[in-house]
């Protein structure tokens, strides 16, 4: 999988690709690139916003800016880019980013990130640059970078070889394997500590009794993620 993040602040990705699971997947033929945009923008002394028409605060990243970056990347109208590769722009009212999306996401071979900054995106990128638009919760981060980050981990360590055991990721949380559900308590040495036991059946050495146990666990946390808040127990994870 190829990832191109479209940002102002590329050295904040070192970091992440610098994680053992995306670079693993680095190693085996992924890449994450970045592209800054400040770079590739046809005004003066790097601008790349403006202040919203109609007022109001902040600014606003602008279209033409977008426009050659991702021309100068592609060699193409970005208008037409979308139809060939799926290009995200990151922002809080977009679809919520979850297991399912993580899927579709993971399946594809090329992805654009675009990461806003200040009040977001001029509409006009979204309309006709994004085939989509994501968010990573319903709350208002400084810039995309950190869900461009979430998103890609998330993808990423779903791509073969990213996990060192691909079992890993096969019964993890609100995989198909545990119907959606989210995973069972995991738990290791010591098997009593402070008077805390470790479930007995998990001791047993008994493979179907510890599935079984596992199965229900898993449900069990689903089946509590579903009830309104206050009638939830606090998740434990
Ligand atoms: N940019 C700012 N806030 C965001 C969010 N919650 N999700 C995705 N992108 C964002």
């Amino acid at each position: 999988m190829n990832v191109d993040i479209f940002t102002l602040f590329p050295e904040w990705f070192e970091w992440l690709s610098a994680q053992r699971h995306i670079a693993n997947v680095t190693a085996t033929g992924s890449r994450i690139e970045c592209v800054n945009f400040r770079e590739h923008t046809p005004l003066g002394a790097g601008q790349v916003d403006d202040t919203p028409f109609g007022g109001g605060a902040g600014m606003v990243l602008r279209v033409d800016v977008l426009d050659s970056a991702l021309r100068a990347r592609y060699g193409v109208d970005p208008v037409e880019l979308r139809a060939a590769r799926r290009v995200i722009a990151l922002a809080p009212g977009g679809r919520l980013l979850d297991d399912g999306l993580v899927d579709e996401l993971a399946s594809e071979p090329e992805l654009t990130l675009l990461c806003g900054r200040y009040e977001g995106f001029d509409e006009r990128i979204i309309e006709h640059f994004a085939s989509d638009v994501v968010s990573i919760g319903r709350y208002v981060l400084s810039g995309g970078e950190l869900a461009a980050m979430v998103l890609c981990d998330a993808v990423m360590r779903k791509l073969p070889g990213a996990l060192g055991d691909e079992r890993s990721a096969e019964e993890e949380s609100f995989s198909a394997a545990l119907d959606g559900n989210p995973e069972y308590p995991h738990y290791t040495r010591p098997a009593e500590y402070r008077g805390w036991r470790v479930p007995e059946v998990l001791l047993s050495g008994h493979h179907e009794r510890i599935e079984q146990w596992r199965r229900e666990r898993s449900s069990e946390r689903g089946a509590r993620r579903s009830l309104p808040p206050d009638e939830s127990v606090p998740p434990t994870r």
